[in-house]
């Protein structure tokens, strides 16, 4: 069975005490459930909210990291470092870092062999563009950001993989994919996984979908058979909208 996985990308946003008091807002209204949940604050909160999350059922990610191990690479984060504050799960090639901060598929290939390296759970986000999409492009655009990044992987990693389809266009837009245009994408990315690997690699990957998740949308997005949760932006930004997301399974 896939893990059904809830994970919230707070960005740059929350700082040291608004990031306090929405870890014990989510504590105090989480109710266990199957779901796997996933906090992603910013650097400056991390150790904090695994402290205080440390023996719940709320994870504690990360947004970035860089692929080396330590040296002369000024403000940034190693794999080390991340699980030094208890964080074991780092989202990768988000739109916004692909966007704003130029990373491309090699140097994301090289930050999953970091993760995978330091057994860290990796989120790994990739998505078409809006442009791409209307080129009717999209499948062949996600087939080798996948490809790019992830295809050298033995079969073994996988299990430290989650993917997480975020369609550039849906993202922070309030346009969310159709719950068709979701299950379609997944159902791609699932049998792109098959035929690299194998339909058991490919069955047990959980897929997310990301863009505009919202309490009223999350329930029909995740009722599709590929969809297996959500990355949420906004959403995870106020606790009662993500225990409604989390509760929409
Ligand atoms: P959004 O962001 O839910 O605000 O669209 C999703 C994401 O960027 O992961």
């Amino acid at each position: 069975m896939r893990k059904q996985i809830v994970a919230g990308n707070w960005k740059m946003n929350k700082d040291y005490v608004d990031s306090e008091i929405l870890v014990s807002k989510l504590l105090e209204t989480h109710q266990h459930s199957d779901v796997d949940v996933i906090i992603a604050p910013p650097f400056t909160n991390l150790l904090a909210a695994s402290h205080t999350l440390k023996s719940t059922s709320i994870a504690v990610a990360a947004q970035n990291m860089h692929f080396a191990e330590s040296g002369a690479y000024t403000g940034e984060i190693s794999a080390e470092m991340l699980k030094s504050v208890g964080v074991h799960t780092v989202i990768l090639g988000h739109s916004e870092r692909r966007a704003y901060f130029n990373e491309t598929d090699e140097l994301l290939a090289k930050k999953v062999d970091a993760a995978l390296a330091n057994d860290m759970r990796v989120i790994f986000c990739f998505g078409e563009e809006l442009t791409e999409r209307k080129a009717g492009k999209e499948n062949e655009v996600v087939e080798s950001q996948i490809k790019n990044a992830l295809f050298h992987l033995s079969e073994t990693s996988w299990s430290q993989i989650v993917l997480a389809y975020e369609p550039v266009w849906a993202i922070g837009t309030g346009e969310t994919a159709t719950p068709e245009q979701a299950q379609d994408m997944h159902a791609f990315i699932r049998k792109t996984l098959e035929n690299q690997y194998s339909a058991t690699l490919a069955d047990s990957v959980s897929i997310l979908y990301g863009g505009s998740v919202k309490p009223a949308n999350a329930k029909e997005i995740f009722s599709k058979p590929d969809v297996d949760g959500g990355l949420i932006g906004g959403a995870a930004l106020d606790a009662e909208m993500f225990n409604a997301i989390i509760h929409s399974f």
